[in-house]
């Protein structure tokens, strides 16, 4: 039986034949995208290099030999590979289980196109089922909290975690999203929401679902 791990090196191998020869690839975070990393590494004669979403990306990156560039150097993305948390058949997502969503919202809206990478339990009917991440200036903390319970969620600080902006986390646990275009602009017009985990506006572009019975492709 194929583990949640195998599923993720297939979509991760897939993922592959989505980056031109000789571009500079936009790169996500978490489990997902360092599966895509390592299959990158294989490739890095055929890429000029990579933008990273986190520290830690940009770190797993130049272990491979990768060169990792400021997105102010490198302009425009053809393509931004990452994972998600969970994602929709419209391909709306809910990311920053690994609190990366900031830098990974800013790649990925400068990259023509966004490749998900998801095994099959990440698909769902409706976003919401795993906490919401908003990452908050520590000062508007107790204020996007109260916020946050009005529009219907228990917002749960993420303890011991700081972003790699100087932020912290807030997980909104307990919101069922019908209208995720529509939440995302509304935690995003509150007075020290840096952002929110949800990609609805820009959603992915092209899903590839790691199943049992292989690699599945959908798009938006
Ligand atoms: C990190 C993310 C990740 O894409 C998301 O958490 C999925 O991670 P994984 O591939 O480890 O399941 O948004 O901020």
């Amino acid at each position: 039986m194929l583990s949640q791990d195998d599923l993720k090196r297939a979509v991760a191998k897939a993922a592959v034949e989505y980056v031109p020869i000789d571009c500079i690839v936009g790169v996500g975070t978490g489990s997902t995208a360092n599966f895509f990393i390592d299959e990158l590494a294989r490739i890095k004669h055929k890429i000029r290099g990579a933008v990273a979403s986190s520290e830690a990306s940009a770190k797993r990156l130049q272990g491979h030999g990768i060169e990792v560039l400021s997105l102010n150097d490198a302009g425009d993305l053809p393509v931004y590979v990452d994972g998600a948390d969970e994602i929709t058949r419209h391909l709306h997502m809910v990311k920053g289980g690994g609190g990366a969503l900031t830098r990974e919202k800013i790649v990925a809206a400068a990259s023509k196109k966004f490749i998900c990478l998801c095994d099959a339990s990440k698909l769902v009917d409706v976003l919401g089922k795993f906490p919401l991440p908003i990452e908050v200036i520590p000062m508007a903390r107790s204020y996007i909290a109260r916020e946050v319970v009005r529009l219907g969620g228990q917002p749960k600080l993420r303890e011991g975690f700081t972003t790699d902006n100087g932020n912290i986390i807030l997980d909104v646990h307990n919101l069922s999203i019908m209208n995720p275009v529509e939440l995302e602009a509304a935690l995003n017009q509150l007075a020290g929401v840096v952002t929110n985990g949800l990609f609805a506006r820009r959603g992915a572009d092209v899903l590839l679902l790691g199943t049992p019975d292989g690699v599945k492709t959908m798009t938006a």
